[in-house]
């Protein structure tokens, strides 16, 4: 992404947020100043992907000193505040993991939290780029040196994180050396994730895309029209597990039947050890309206609700590849995280 616009930056005062609920139509900003304010942000998406929810985290710990300092809280509302922001959504670790980085950092006042929140975002910029670079070696060693036709879903691009991108990182890297032929950004129901964001930020990169309904995606693959997919993470266990957006899964069981590579990108800090495995990872669920509705109008009859899991979780097995700032792990060939935690986490 060209540097005109940002995904969060700290304004001294507050959170400055890319508004990603009104993109591709309009480029807004959401300025959180309170925790409330960026509480609602993230559960409503307005800041929204792993890595950049682990950075709206360690800078909302900023946001809830600073407004502690305002309006004269005491250690307990702190607390209960950071807690909010903490627990704003369930599945990427990544959200709580940055608040509990810049946690030290909290007696130091907002300013210290505030330099620590900017030290992470730094970094996951340079990850991302490590990412992009050892993907896409991993990628044209294994699947052949010559441009590719590349599957995604969701967005893990720029826009879900601090800049660049874990999986579009990987994009666009092969761009960049003339790999790419053409991307399939899976449309991402029901926030339509891939259809705004992802499809904006290729386009904007001149990188050829199309977009296609999620549903798609399996023919695709199984059509010998994509040579690889390549998706981000909200949480990884400690066996290779891997949650991310809804309909991954399907990518992922289309991947193994076709014989072609489904690589995972995402920074270290996705990598939860304490997890075991994917049955114990917190799975968001969201308002049934998302689903039920359509532009605001409902689609499906009165009477009937929804059931609307926003993560499904791929198994190791069907993970050929996960790439991390540090090193490429062959999951399904028997890498683990956990195994490979001391050598990996950099
Ligand atoms: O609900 P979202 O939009 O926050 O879901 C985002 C995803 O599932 C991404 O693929 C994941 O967070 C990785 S982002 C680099």
């Amino acid at each position: 992404m060209t540097n005109d616009v940002r995904t969060l930056e700290w304004t001294g005062d507050g959170l400055r947020l890319l508004d990603q609920t009104v993109l591709p139509g309009r480029v807004e900003y959401v300025v959180a100043r309170d925790v409330g304010t960026l509480v609602d942000a993230i559960r409503r998406l307005v800041v929204r992907g792993a890595p950049a929810l682990g950075v709206a985290g360690a800078f909302g710990v900023a946001v809830a000193v600073r407004q502690a300092e305002r309006e004269g809280w005491d250690g307990a509302a702190l607390d209960a505040a950071i807690a909010r922001v903490r627990g704003a959504r369930p599945t990427a670790v990544n959200l709580a993991a940055g608040v509990d980085r810049v946690l030290p950092f909290a007696g130091k006042g907002a300013d210290a939290v505030a330099a620590e929140a900017q030290a992470l975002l730094d970094e996951d910029v340079r990850g991302n780029r490590a990412i992009g670079a050892l993907g896409a070696d991993w990628i044209l060693n294994r699947v052949g040196d010559r441009p590719l036709r590349v599957l995604t879903h969701c967005n893990a691009g720029a826009l879900a994180t601090a800049g660049w991108g874990t999986a579009l990182g990987v994009v666009r890297e092969l761009h960049g050396r003339g790999r790419v032929e053409l991307v399939y950004a899976d449309e991402t129901r029901p926030l339509l994730q891939g259809a705004r964001l992802t499809a904006w930020e290729l386009d904007r990169a001149g990188i050829p895309c199309v977009v296609q309904a999620d549903a798609a995606a399996p023919s695709t693959i199984l059509r010998g029209l994509a040579d690889v997919a390549v998706i981000g993470a909200d949480r990884i266990a400690a066996n290779g597990d891997t949650a991310n957006k809804i309909g991954s899964l399907g990518v992922a069981l289309a991947c193994q039947s076709a014989g072609i590579p489904l690589v995972v990108a995402a920074p270290w800090s996705t990598v939860d050890l304490a997890i075991a495995g994917g049955d114990a990872i917190p799975i968001e669920e969201r308002p049934a309206g998302e689903v039920l509705t359509w532009g605001g109008t409902r689609t499906a009859p009165e009477r009937v609700t929804a059931f609307n899991p926003a993560f499904d979780v791929t198994p190791a097995r069907l993970v050929t590849a996960l790439v991390t700032e540090t090193g490429v792990l062959e999951v399904s060939a028997g890498a683990t995280p956990a195994a490979a935690g001391g050598r990996l986490r950099g």
